[in-house]
């Protein structure tokens, strides 16, 4: 009987192979170029068109192949890296499998031109879909050169699921940044349709990283140097307040190579837990030494993942390395003020009535501050002197006065000082009220004030009764108890009138009278070209200067007295993480949720009568629903009757 199983052919094997290590333009990219930096180049450049669909092409300086290499390069499981099983457990390459080349070669055009330094004359060797068509002699300098042509031409599928040549060339810079980051003395270039997007020269590591993530970062940037038996930590950390709101700037690095790792990350996230906001990422180039026995990095064809024999142990040492940077800087500083402020904040969650309230600034919360424009011509101030800013700005304070902004002060419905009880107690209950009058259930206010609230809308005609714990203004509705989160209600406010501005057209723009000239990380720079028209609708107008850099022009008015630097950046991430089935207009709501949650002030916050007054007026005029636009509700309703179950009453 014939066998049912059969070898399949090296050309399809080396497309299935092709679909774990060439997922888009970035990764073909990725190979290329570690391929360079194992030979030795001492400079990489790398160009592409059409998003890398068209073309990628990486030149380099390195040893180069011998004819019969470069025909070998292009069989599988063929590498110069490896020979013995042994081998794998003292890797100190970036490649190893002996798969790449064979796999990028099997869904494109490919064309290998490579000389050695013992040859006068280069091999040239063109393949189609992974079959060697044409190989010949030419003339080049020492060093290879790839150019990978019609990526996925013969796999449709693949090519449907690229995006646009914008978002491919971000990946690409993104993964060119990856790897800049790891070799600071080797020269990078990259070029995308003929124009330069950056030109990295060689440099120690701080310089490369303010080449790669923008200047403006690199003053708030510490050295890392830890060593704890055979492991080694090195490399640069950021201050908490360049923090982003994903972890796409942690950079980390195993044995010199790019890795996304849980233990590293964890082990990051834990030295800076006392230092960001749960959610926030910091900004890292952190790089860990190990004895290549101890780690496997054969665990998935891309190497990103790695496995460490003693887990914990790596873990705890990462950490330690973090920490004891961040326990020596200035900004402890700063925490150690919000931390002796924590006691005092935790004793003012009692209910407090107004009268007692005291409207002062010590009650606010450590917020950051507005900083000034990131003009290179301007550097920013050292983070110690900007740290030593008063905690808590006038600007800042002022942003919900701007909410605030069509406010007319009208007569305040008196306060009810406690609440009484309202309805007669049921028959026969063993805890009837002290108070011998309740009032009314229906009437909490005065008749004439009734009148008044019903045309004032729902919120103005909430009778007030008190704020709690500075973040909860607490109501009463005929015999209901309310509770409405403040920063909740703002955050509504500020994201309907947002949305109603979006629908229109775009949100209302403040120019800035002095345009801020700011820089970007690569991949922050690439999002921001490729959503420029959709952020000029978001409020935010940006004009291209050069490079990495931008010049800022307007940001949305709610804005406009906001550290809007940092939403800016959270934008630009979220728009980086669009996925390939998702459009901007699915995320248009997220981002003016997030536009509208940075205009709000965090942390408790001490409201006069009139600001909750006004707060409610807007509430009232707002198309209101009673969610936040993260989806946390604005209110709650504690009927009489379920505070009188949790007295056991009924
Ligand atoms: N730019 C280059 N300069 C010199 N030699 C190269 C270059 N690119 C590839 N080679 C040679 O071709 C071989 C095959 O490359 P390929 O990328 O397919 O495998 P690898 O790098 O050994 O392993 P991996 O699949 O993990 O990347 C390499 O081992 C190396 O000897
Ligand atoms: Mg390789």
């Amino acid at each position: 009987m014939a066998t049912k199983i059969r070898i399949l052919p090296e050309n399809l094997t080396n497309k299935i192979a092709a679909g774990e290590v060439v997922e888009r333009p970035a990764s073909v990219a990725k190979e290329l170029v570690e391929n360079a930096l194992d030979a030795g180049s001492k400079e990489v450049v790398v160009e592409i068109e059409s998003g890398g669909r068209r073309l990628i092409k990486v030149s380099d300086t390195g040893c180069g192949m011998s004819r019969d290499d470069a025909l070998l390069a292009l069989e599988r499981h063929a590498t110069s890296k490896i020979a013995t099983d042994e081998d794998l457990f003292s890797l100190c390459t970036l490649g190893f499998r002996g798969e790449a080349l064979p796999s990028v070669a099997s869904v494109s055009r490919l064309t290998i031109s490579t000389r050695t330094s013992d040859s006068v004359e280069g091999t040239e060797i063109y393949a189609e879909g992974g079959r060697i068509k044409e190989v010949k002699e030419c003339g080049m300098a020492v060093g290879t050169v790839i150019s990978v042509r019609n990526l996925f031409f013969n796999t449709p599928a693949r090519l449907k699921f690229m995006k646009s040549a914008e978002t491919e060339g971000g990946h690409v810079g993104e993964l060119l940044t990856r790897l800049a980051i790891s070799r600071p003395e080797v020269r990078f270039t990259y070029k995308n349709d003929g124009k330069v997007m950056f030109r990295a020269l060689d440099a120690d590591l701080k310089e490369r990283v303010a080449t790669m993530l923008g200047r403006s970062i690199s003053s708030f940037l510490y050295p890392v140097s830890y060593q704890e038996g055979g492991l080694k930590v090195s490399g640069l950390v950021a201050a908490p307040e360049c923090s982003r709101s994903a972890g796409s700037h942690l950079y980390t690095y195993i044995n010199g190579r790019f890795i996304k790792d849980k233990v590293v990350q964890h082990a990051i996230l834990q030295a800076y837990r006392n230092f960001l906001e749960r959610g926030r990422y910091p900004v890292v180039a952190v790089f860990i030494d190990i004895a290549p026995g101890e780690v496997d990095v054969n665990v998935h064809p891309t190497k990103h993942e790695v496995r460490f024999r003693e887990q914990g142990r790596v873990h705890d040492a990462i950490q330690k390395a973090v920490e004891s940077v961040l326990k020596e800087t200035p900004w402890l500083k700063r925490s150690a003020v919000a931390a002796a402020s924590r006691p005092a904040e935790k004793g003012g969650g009692a209910l407090r009535p107004f009268s007692s309230m005291e409207a002062s600034q010590a009650a606010l919360p450590v917020t950051p501050q507005p900083r000034p424009a990131l003009t290179p011509g301007h550097p920013d101030p050292p983070p110690q002197a900007q740290l030593q800013q008063p905690l808590v700005s006038e600007s800042r304070v002022a942003e919900v006065r701007e909410l605030l902004v069509n406010f007319q002060p009208r007569p305040q419905p008196p306060l009810r000082p406690q609440y009484r009880g309202s309805v007669a107690p049921r028959e026969g209950s063993p805890y009837a009220p002290i108070a011998a009058a309740p009032v009314p259930a229906s009437e909490p206010q005065s008749a004439a004030q009734d009148s008044d609230h019903v045309a004032a809308g729902y919120f103005s005609s909430l009778g007030v009764i008190g704020q709690f714990n500075a973040s909860y203004i607490l109501c009463q509705r005929g015999t209901d108890l309310i509770l409405i989160d403040q920063h909740a209600a703002h955050e509504r406010v500020a994201f309907e009138k947002l949305k109603g501005q979006f629908a229109g057209r775009e949100v209302d723009s403040q120019g800035l009278l002095f345009p801020e000239t700011m820089e970007f990380s690569f991949r922050e720079s690439a999002v921001l070209r490729e959503h420029q028209a959709e952020l000029a609708r978001l409020g935010f107008e940006f004009e291209e200067f050069g490079g990495n850099t931008w010049l800022l022009k307007g940001v949305p008015q709610v804005l406009s007295a906001t550290r809007y630097v940092d939403t800016i950046r959270d934008i630009l991430e979220e728009l980086g993480s669009l996925s390939r089935s998702r459009a901007f207009s699915d995320i248009q709501e997220d981002l003016l949720a997030r536009i509208a949650c940075h205009s709000v002030v965090r942390g408790k916050r001490t409201l006069s009568p009139v600001e909750i007054a006004a707060l409610f007026k807007q509430m009232d005029e707002t198309d209101f629903s009673s969610n936040c636009p993260h989806g946390r509700p604005v209110m709650q309703t504690l009927t009489l009757a379920e505070v009188e179950k949790m007295f056991k009453r009924i």
